[in-house]
């Protein structure tokens, strides 16, 4: 067991964990943070369990919980201000960017760094940033369509 000190969405939380406990895992399990998906057995492709360290978006599943010791965690659960939803989650409510909503958490928190990253981008330049999110409901179209009108919201408000 080891000792690891992690903030999550703003708090900090001391725990003991096991050396091999995967981050996910302890999202889930620990905190009960379960809007963190897991689709894929851990395998890194499916990106449902994407999540932010330190701003910057990684599979959940791909780290050991002991790796985020002294780092900063957000889940989708960290992503709204109170009620106040972000330009990404309210363009995924208007364009239907989602269907059952499983891959929904994952897709939203890469698509947020990819848009920090590029803030304005192409379709084409959508779907590569897509590539590491699966939707088992297809629905792609829409998806690339919310992400295009969060770029023009989020455009819009900082003119
Ligand atoms: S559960 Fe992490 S990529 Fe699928
Ligand atoms: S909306 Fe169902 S898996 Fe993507």
């Amino acid at each position: 067991m080891q000792t690891v000190t992690i903030k999550v969405n703003g708090e900090a939380f001391k725990e003991s964990v096991p050396e091999r406990l995967l981050l996910v895992d302890f999202l889930r399990e620990r905190l009960a943070l379960t809007g963190t998906h897991v689709a894929c057995t851990h395998e890194g492709v499916c990106g449902a369990c994407t999540v932010h360290l330190d701003g910057d978006a990684v599979k959940s599943c791909l780290m050991l919980a002991v790796q985020a010791d002294g780092h900063e965690i957000t889940t989708v659960e960290g992503l709204a201000k109170g009620d106040e939803l972000t330009a990404l989650q309210k363009a995924f409510r208007e364009e239907h960017g989602l269907q059952c909503g499983f891959c929904t958490p994952g897709i939203l928190m890469n698509m947020t760094d990819f848009l920090k990253h590029n803030p304005n981008p192409t379709d084409d330049e959508i779907r590569m940033g897509l590539i590491g999110n699966l939707c088992r409901c297809t629905g792609y179209v829409h998806i690339v369509r919310a992400v295009r009108t969060a770029a023009k919201m989020l455009a819009a408000s900082a003119a």
